[in-house]
């Protein structure tokens, strides 16, 4: 296959050197033609265009906390949509930490870190961060897109060269077009091609950078992480590791997907690690760990980072208290493993085509996007929340429904969902 026809997801086209997307503000300023040549009417146009395609999205409106069950449209169900793997976004003793600051501190930051936003409870934040992490330094922002975006635009240009995973999060997918570097996106997960496309790329860009998720959000598989770094030593480059799925969950101390393969090698200068605080956290924002050099640098020409308001004092102190809950209770993530563990199996028994996952997040591949969106609503009638997972997320044929299990399941609610899935299907 040829490099022009990898598809990158979710926007499923390979990354050009788009240079209408300059870092000059101006160039973001359409121009009075292209304004005028788009009727208002064009927006109803091209919604009927997405529902024709069965892709039209709708927010769902809860009306709960967020839980192993939920509340919508006035009943219960039993909820495997949610990324709060860890069950700590209702828990008690986040909500108590985020009301004391924003008692103390306001609800607020008030403005971008760089002026005054950087309150105590973020100081906090990154100091607890970073020891959590054993880095130097931390840096927190407003979300893990902002961090992901931010990041990649602050360490490559159009002088430099980045290889991204075709399954990559669109906020890595966004980084890379941001960045105007040259950009290659190497086969899902495929080393030989990553290398290959290295080889080809030669010494000659000032600054190699690869960029993977660690855990990809829709299929739940790892990424090849050690072969990835022995390339980035082979080829001189740097790894930017999006966490966002395992932050919180894999590893002895939850620290993500690195620590539990790649044991010193953590703490190679050559590993850039992103986190977020939104998922597995339960709280909202991203974080970079790394040594003082590079965190002054992101902080110096980081975009998201400068012309954005400070993570809100409240969501800090929340995210704060989790750091320490999942050091202190290994036991949400050891059960969450062993029930997707089981989950995994159940499902291959009984013969669901899934991912090759290895964790929490567990795919049901179903194929065109109604059929995928009929089986979510029959699982619905029967109580159970489950998102339907339709293209551009995924590649055409691959809709699914994408089952994330958290701490606060039992063995008898993955037992029910295996039962009403069999049900389901037919
Ligand atoms: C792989 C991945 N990276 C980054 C993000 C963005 O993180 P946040 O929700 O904190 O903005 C997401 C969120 O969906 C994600 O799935």
């Amino acid at each position: 296959m040829k490099d022009e026809t990898i598809q990158q997801r979710p926007d499923s086209s390979l990354i050009p050197h788009t240079p209408s997307l300059s870092a000059d503000d101006s160039s973001f300023v359409a121009s009075p033609s292209s304004v005028s040549s788009v009727p208002p009417s064009s927006f109803s146009s091209e919604l009927a265009a997405i529902r024709d395609q069965g892709l039209y999205r709708v927010r769902r409106r809860l009306q709960s906390a967020q839980g192993a069950r939920i509340r919508w449209r006035g009943r219960e169900f039993l909820n495997f949509s949610s990324n709060d793997y860890l069950n700590l976004a209702a828990d008690p003793r986040l909500a108590r930490a985020a009301v004391r600051a924003a008692r103390r501190y306001g609800v607020g930051a008030g403005a971008s870190p760089l002026i005054s936003g950087l309150s105590p409870p973020l100081r906090r934040l990154e100091r607890e961060l970073a020891g959590w992490e054993e880095t130097e330094t931390a840096l927190v922002f407003s979300s893990g897109f902002a961090a992901n975006l931010g990041v990649i635009g602050a360490l490559a240009g159009p002088d430099d060269a980045v290889l991204s995973d075709a399954y990559n999060h669109a906020s890595l997918i966004d980084g890379c077009r941001l960045s105007k570097a040259r950009v290659h996106v190497y086969r899902h997960a495929d080393v030989h091609h990553l290398d290959e496309l290295l080889r080809r790329e030669g010494p000659s860009a000032r600054r190699r950078l690869i960029v993977t998720d660690s855990i990809f959000s829709m299929d739940g598989d790892e990424a090849p992480l050690r072969e990835i770094m022995e390339l980035a030593r082979e080829h001189d480059a740097l790894v930017v590791l999006d966490e966002a799925h395992a932050t919180g969950v894999l590893g002895e101390k939850g620290r993500g997907l690195a620590e539990l393969l790649l044991g010193e090698d953590v703490f190679s200068g050559r590993l850039i690690r992103i986190g977020t605080l939104s998922k597995a956290l339960g709280s909202q924002g991203g974080f970079v760990c790394g040594s003082r050099p590079l965190i002054e640098l992101l902080v110096n020409r980081c975009r998201p980072y400068i012309y954005s308001t400070a993570l809100a004092p409240p969501c800090a102190a929340a995210a704060r208290r989790a750091v320490a809950l999942v050091q202190a209770e290994p036991n949400r993530r050891q059960h969450l493993l062993g029930l997707a563990g089981v989950l995994r199996a159940r499902l291959q028994d009984l013969g669901f085509a899934s991912t090759r996952s290895q964790c929490h997040i567990v795919p049901v591949i179903v194929g065109e996007a109604t059929e995928a969106m009929e089986l979510s609503a029959r699982l619905a009638d029967r109580g159970l929340l489950v998102p339907a997972i339709r293209p551009p997320s995924v590649p055409e044929g691959t809709s699914r429904l994408r089952i994330s299990l958290m701490a606060g399941h039992t063995e008898e609610d993955v037992e029910r969902l295996v039962l009403e899935l069999k049900r389901s299907r037919y």
